[in-house]
């Protein structure tokens, strides 16, 4: 069997990713088609070294696909994303359009792979810190059953799409060149050598959408309705890869050496944690790398039953295109193509 696939975003920094992940990792497709903006209709984009040339993205463009990866935006995936489900073809989407939307699967595959056989058309992929954060705490969710989280992320800028990683790069430029003011448009501030204690845009409560959607998310695909988190999203000078500190309660005693061996043997999660060493996962060793990394567990002091631990995943890989393609690999392996519209 082999699919028809269509990518909504295709010349954005996750979009680069999926047609490399998707060729890389041998996803049985006869036919793939690139879709964009009407700015970038026309372009050609290369595909294990063949040309493609770009399309606009619009209704029509879904009709005979077989599963379209969508990462362009909340606003395209709403307008766009019922448009292909009509027509038969499945989404997997990467924006938080649809996320919470009772109808619409939240799949992490390590994590909530059953959830995905009952689709309507549209799986959603979850935010990018949450994927990282989970990928960490659902083995000593399993173990020790998870009750409430602390989180301080430390988020790259391929997070904001090609617009961050160009800003943080022309930044880098003009810091060597000698310059003390820096043009900004993506972040409100300057990124190079600074952090923002600012990802996404505020509520009233204070917390960011971004914050919130750690225990939003969290709880929709570890089943946890209850689950707290209270979280501090921040925007790093790291290229690709998001980092997040971790501090979690539970309702059964822990143990670091229990916690390194179910995170050690948890699939997609690679257990770096010889602090005496110096061995500790990093954002420049996780960067292009499939696993996240966890490490520095340890029993922690404020909680009962606490621990605290380092996660670190490549955001445009587990935090996006990685996990899509995985959601499309699991479709095929287990034949969940079809749908109850
Ligand atoms: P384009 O390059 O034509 O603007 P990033 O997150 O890296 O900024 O990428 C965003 C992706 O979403 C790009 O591929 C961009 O295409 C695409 N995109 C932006 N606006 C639209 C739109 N109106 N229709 C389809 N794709 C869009």
């Amino acid at each position: 069997m082999s699919y028809k696939v269509g990518i909504v975003g295709a010349t954005g920094a996750v979009g680069q990713e999926l047609i490399s992940l998707l060729v890389d990792r041998g996803f049985p497709f006869s036919e793939i088609r690139l879709f964009a903006s009407s700015r970038s209709a026309g372009k050609t984009l290369e595909v294990a070294g063949n040309s493609y040339v770009v399309e606009e993205a619009k209704a029509e463009v879904f009709e005979g696909l077989d599963v379209a990866i969508f990462s362009a935006s909340s606003s395209i995936s709403r307008e766009l994303g019922p448009e292909a489900a009509k027509r038969g073809c499945v989404v997997i989407d990467n924006s938080s359009a649809f996320r919470m939307d009772e109808d619409v699967p939240l799949i992490i595959p390590e994590i909530n792979p059953d959830a995905a056989a009952t689709h309507k058309g549209i799986i959603a992929n979850p935010n990018c810190t949450t994927a990282v954060a989970l990928m960490g705490l659902s083995p000593l969710h399993t173990e020790f059953g998870l009750k409430r989280v602390f989180a301080s992320t430390y988020q790259a800028v391929s997070g904001s799409g090609m617009g961050g990683i160009r800003e943080l790069q022309a930044q880098v430029e003009d810091y060597v060149a000698g310059k003390t003011e820096f043009e900004t448009e993506t972040y409100p501030h300057q990124i190079v050598f600074n952090v923002l204690p600012h990802v996404d845009s505020f509520l009233d409560s204070g917390y960011t959408t971004e914050e919130m959607k750690m225990q939003n998310e969290g709880r929709k695909i570890l089943g946890l309705p209850d689950l707290r988190v209270s979280c501090t999203c921040v925007r790093v000078p790291v290229f690709r890869a998001h980092s997040v500190s971790i501090q979690a309660e539970f309702e059964r005693p822990v143990s670091v050496d229990r916690a390194r061996e179910v995170i050690a043997a948890f699939p997609g999660v690679e257990l770096c944690d010889e602090p005496l060493a110096n061995k500790y996962p990093m954002p420049a060793d996780y960067s292009g790398k499939v696993e996240c990394g966890v490490g520095r567990i340890r029993i922690d002091t404020a909680f009962d039953n606490g621990l605290s631990l380092w996660a670190v995943g490549d955001q445009l890989w587990k935090g996006a295109a990685l996990n899509a393609v995985q959601i499309a690999e699991l479709l095929h392996e287990r034949n969940y193509w079809a749908f109850n519209r």
